[in-house]
């Protein structure tokens, strides 16, 4: 992985999933004003990331230019930098973005410089329209067609590694190909400090919950530096409610996921804050142990999940995916706990005293209850 960057899964927030192409120099300047005045920052939240659709023209020398929604992104870095926090940009090892403007190919080193003068910390590098150009070389060659299009995808992750290596700033580097050809294998040994283990989230609880919980069995490739990316985080975006949200930050937690908040900080009910704020949520995503959380019982809709902490705690989500309240019991043993544990509920801030075996929550309808055993 890229050295030295990302020892926690990265905190911040991405442009995409609130603004999409609407994005503006101002829209990325009013997110960091209130990363600052929300206390997200204070609680962690460092990086302010530009996503797609900021990219202009080349000029004669080939240098690439941002588009007029950004006037002068050198200034936007400073003006990011200058509240403490961290600025990240996107771009395509394609000729094109996903949205269809200028990419990375064949600009890879003069790119990364630009981004390196800008002052950039992070990149999000998304593979886009260079799938065209690996289809149409695996086409050629039909019968070595996969082996084909795996290595041009590693070759152009390993390009923009090296290149961003050799601009000598630290930066993030974020893997963006949907979790093909079992990206967390060899992602990190190109350089990647985190990559998506998905495709793309929406706002609905049906696309966050299908991604959160297919990220079963994907605990092991994870650790300080490098780690799954089950996409940006849609608390605040509006379209599913406070106890799924609390499940999808919940989950994400346990997942040691990257926490990237993509509703608009400028617009933030006390709900929303109160579910990207939780200091004990946060905890269990950043903690320093640096695992990640797996499934370890299910049953239906039913499922629990567990995350080894540092000190010998474990963090336990009880999740409850159907549409009725239920039950939902975890043996400590199934968690790797003692069979003698102190356990505190993280959402109702509540510690429920020493408990033997296992213990047992009503979790709400598309719910969970999130605990500490210890
Ligand atoms: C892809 C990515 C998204 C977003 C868009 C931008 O779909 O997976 O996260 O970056 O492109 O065009």
């Amino acid at each position: 992985a890229q050295q030295r960057v990302a020892l926690t899964p990265p905190m911040g927030w991405n442009s995409w999933n609130h603004f999409a192409g609407r994005v503006t120099d101002a829209d990325v300047r009013a997110a960091a004003d209130a990363i600052v005045s929300s206390g997200m920052k204070d609680a962690g939240y460092i990086y302010v990331n530009i996503d797609d659709t900021w990219e202009g023209k080349r000029d004669a020398s080939g240098v690439l230019h941002t588009n007029e929604k950004f006037p002068d992104m050198k200034a936007l870095g400073d003006y990011i930098h200058s509240k403490g926090l961290k600025f990240g940009i996107y771009s395509s090892p394609g000729p094109q973005t996903c949205a269809r403007f200028e990419g990375s190919y064949q600009h890879e080193e003069q790119d990364a410089k630009t981004w390196a003068e800008w002052g950039v910390d992070y990149i999000k590098y998304d593979l886009c329209s260079y799938r065209t150009i690996m289809r149409e070389a695996a086409a050629k060659d039909p019968a070595n067609g996969e082996k084909i299009q795996s290595d041009l995808m590693r070759q152009a992750y390993q390009k923009i590694s090296d290149a961003i290596r050799k601009t000598g700033r630290p930066m993030v580097l974020s893997l963006c190909q949907y979790g093909w050809d079992e990206v967390w294998t060899w992602a990190p040994s190109l350089g990647g400090n985190l990559w998506r283990s998905t495709g793309d989230i929406s706002d609905s609880y049906l696309s966050m919950s299908q991604i959160g919980f297919s990220q079963a069995g994907l605990s092991k490739y994870a650790g300080p530096g490098h780690w799954n990316d089950p996409d940006m985080l849609e608390v605040g975006n509006g379209r599913m409610t406070a106890e799924e949200y609390r499940t999808h930050m919940s989950l994400w937690s346990l997942l040691a996921a990257p926490l990237l908040a993509g509703n608009d900080l400028s617009k933030m009910s006390d709900e929303t804050k109160s579910i990207l704020l939780n200091k004990e949520v946060i905890a269990i995503d950043q903690d320093s142990l640096g695992k990640q959380g797996d499934r370890v019982w299910g049953k239906g809709a039913l499922e629990v999940w567990a995350k080894p902490l540092s000190n010998g705690k474990v963090a336990v989500g009880l999740f409850n995916r159907s549409l009725e309240a239920a039950p939902v019991s975890v043996r400590f043993a199934d968690a790797g706990a003692k069979s003698s544990a102190k356990v505190r509920d993280v959402w109702a801030g509540k510690d429920l005293g020493t408990k033997q075996g296992s213990y047992t929550a009503n979790v709400a309808a598309h719910g969970v209850v999130l605990l500490i055993l210890e």
